[in-house]
């Protein structure tokens, strides 16, 4: 028994000694003092070695010795349970709340020409015009000579035209009116097209106008197509653009693509016609231009002008844009600025 209890006082040493630097230390200790087949369990054994009278005393210490090394195994795995790393979002020196509701997403939003465009596209479209969509690097062919304009006209000026320099026979295309050629040229008629797109003019930047800007151009050709179904369109579109209570007037005009040709203007829906800096104290308001397709231009297209007739308009979007939001730039549109485009996050 002596033996025993010197046996127990170098464990204790042992014990008492030990430290664990990582889970599996901690492991192998318990396996080694309190496993089954363990330090505590064998010293345990020596009881039935002990005579009685002295039982009482040795369970005592037996006792004592295995609750010192329960102790220890418990202190041992609190220190390694304190040195493990938190996970990453629980560490003191990240404070992240995670019971906090998220960052909103910024909100992207749609350019304000693009808006404009996808309004006027969809008055069209209840009206079963399809969209249609053409190259904005064209020939002189798509661009003046199919749609009859003439060698000399100051349209195909250099002032007016920017011409690809390594080959002048193509050029930026100054109107969307080269998609009505194209749809034309496909030969399957009727055509009721709805054609949007960017255009490009040699002029002097400034807040009223820009070298580049969108149209959205309109071509209808089939049998019987008339200035009446031609009027009856477009008072439909300022119904539904512009309300009910906005007066319409068609001016007299010339283009070579069209005859006869009209500009349409409405009443200005700024001063409702008073006369106002908007409308040039006019009252009115210039939209668009239009007209029935030239004849030659049907026959440049192989379509049989006795048979067919079609109307066509243009308008630009960025003058009703800058009119509908309160635009005085037109130079805006292009910059850029994330303080001008997110004010129209909520538009649709
Ligand atoms: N292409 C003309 C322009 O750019 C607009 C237009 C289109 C006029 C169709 C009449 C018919 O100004």
């Amino acid at each position: 028994m002596e033996q025993v209890l010197h046996q127990i006082n170098d464990y204790k040493k042992e014990i008492a000694a030990f430290t664990s630097i990582d889970d599996k230390s901690v492991e192998e200790f318990r396996i080694k003092w309190l496993g089954t087949k363990g330090i505590v369990k064998a010293i345990m054994g020596e009881m039935k070695n002990v005579p009685i009278e002295k039982k009482k005393e040795f369970g005592q210490i037996l006792n004592d010795f295995k609750l010192f090394v329960e102790n220890k195994y418990e202190s041992l795995k609190d220190t390694i349970s304190n040195q493990q790393p938190a996970p990453d979002s629980y560490r003191d020196s990240d404070k992240s709340d995670l019971t906090l509701p998220g960052d909103t997403m910024p909100l992207g939003s749609h350019h304000p020409v693009t808006l404009m465009k996808n309004r006027i596209v969809s008055i069209f479209q209840r009206l079963g015009f399809a969209v249609a969509e053409g190259p904005e690097i064209e020939d002189d062919w798509h661009n003046f000579g199919a749609l009859n304009l003439p060698l000399h006209h100051p349209a195909r000026d250099l002032q007016d035209t920017f011409y690809v320099q390594q080959n002048p026979d193509f050029l930026l295309r100054t109107h969307t009116s080269n998609v009505q050629i194209r749809e034309m040229e496909k030969g399957k008629l009727p055509i009721r097209m709805i054609m949007p797109g960017r255009v490009y003019r040699n002029e002097t930047v400034s807040a009223r106008s820009h070298c580049f800007f969108h149209q959205v151009e309109g071509l209808y050709i089939d049998e019987n197509v008339s200035f009446a179904d031609l009027k009856q369109t477009l008072y439909f579109f300022v119904k539904e653009m512009y309300g009910k209570d906005v007066k319409v007037r068609f001016r007299p005009s010339y283009f070579p693509f069209t005859e006869p040709s009209a500009e349409m203007d409405i009443s200005c829906f700024i001063c409702g016609g008073e006369g106002c800096a908007i409308c040039k104290k006019t009252g009115w308001v210039e939209i668009l231009g239009c007209g029935m397709v030239h004849p030659n231009v049907l026959q440049n297209c192989g379509i049989n002008p006795g048979k067919y007739t079609g109307f066509a308009f243009g308008m630009g979007i960025e003058r009703p844009a800058m009119l509908k939001y309160g635009i005085n730039d037109i130079r805006m549109f292009s910059e850029n600025d994330v303080r001008f485009l997110k004010q129209f996050t909520s538009v649709i």
